[in-house]
């Protein structure tokens, strides 16, 4: 199989299993994350799970048991074409990691909130098997057999899977190195230490009246490392304080934490 790299842990190898094949290919192999494919640094082998039908008009949807509204997903093309591409996977490792199962997320509404420390943990894998439902779901006996890990990436419902696994394969890719140009700006980013990115500026210095912030053009590092930590920490009390918690702030950092948020009681005063 050409799509399979061998290597130690500096790429990623995405299997998607879904009935819209192109749907996942056509999105991800487009900007940054076709680049990234070009470059060989991620594979991405998307699977028909139609191709492992056995009804004569390729069907691989069934009336659920028990009546109600909707098809569901039959479980044997699921866990067909699931073993098929286990036995490509063992076949290409090496014996001391042939007892090293690929972990296998099924992206459903019904698990936990998809977020960048799920991305760092999956970027670690070699293999990753992404799921993807449509209609009612799949049968509960091959999900069973099979996931490892159930994955939502928000609280609303989508019409299917492919979508939610070209999200994770996305925030995944950005922290394989060498897919991003700069390998320190995947550093740098919203969410990391649990603060919100500070704000960022470009030419023109004044637009519409509205100058860039001076301590940006003082040349001063060590203050406009202060002042964009100082942002971070301002904007995100603002706008996600749920974040605040599980951040990681020096004594200094806290006390600013603190007056800041004395600041916004003082503002945010009963009519
Ligand atoms: N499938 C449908 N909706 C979804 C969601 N919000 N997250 C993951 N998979 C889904």
């Amino acid at each position: 199989m050409d799509y399979y790299k061998e290597g130690y842990g500096n790429y990623m190898n995405f299997h998607v299993l879904t009935l819209f094949p192109e749907m996942v290919t056509q999105g991800l192999n487009t900007s940054i994350t076709g680049r990234a494919i070009d470059k060989g640094l991620i594979s991405l082998n998307a699977i028909n799970i139609r191709d492992y039908s056995k009804d004569k008009h390729n069907r691989v949807d069934d009336y659920p048991y028990g009546g109600g509204a909707g098809m569901v997903i039959q479980a044997e093309p699921v866990y067909d074409a699931y073993v098929d591409l286990s036995a490509k996977l063992y076949s290409k490792k090496d014996i001391n990691n042939s007892n090293k199962k690929p972990r296998v997320i099924y992206v459903t509404p019904q698990g936990p909130i998809f977020n960048q420390n799920m991305a760092k943990e999956f970027s670690l894998e070699e293999d990753l098997i992404f799921l993807c439902g449509h209609y009612e779901g799949i049968d509960e006996r091959v999900l069973e057999m099979i996931v490892t890990d159930y994955v939502s990436i928000g609280d609303y419902v989508l019409t299917g899977g492919e979508l939610p696994a070209m999200v994770m394969i996305d925030a995944i890719s950005r922290l394989i190195p060498g897919v991003l140009n700069n390998d320190s700006s995947s550093e740098f980013e919203s969410l990391h230490d649990n603060l919100l990115e500070y704000p960022q500026y470009t030419r023109p210095e004044v637009f519409r009246g509205e100058s860039v912030p001076s301590v940006l053009l003082s040349g001063h590092h060590a203050n406009i490392e202060a002042w964009r930590r100082q942002e971070a920490i301002k904007r995100t009390l603002e706008r996600r304080p749920d974040l605040l918690p599980e951040a990681n702030l020096s004594k200094k950092e806290q006390e600013l934490l603190y007056k800041l948020q004395e600041e916004e009681d003082v503002t945010i005063q009963p009519n």
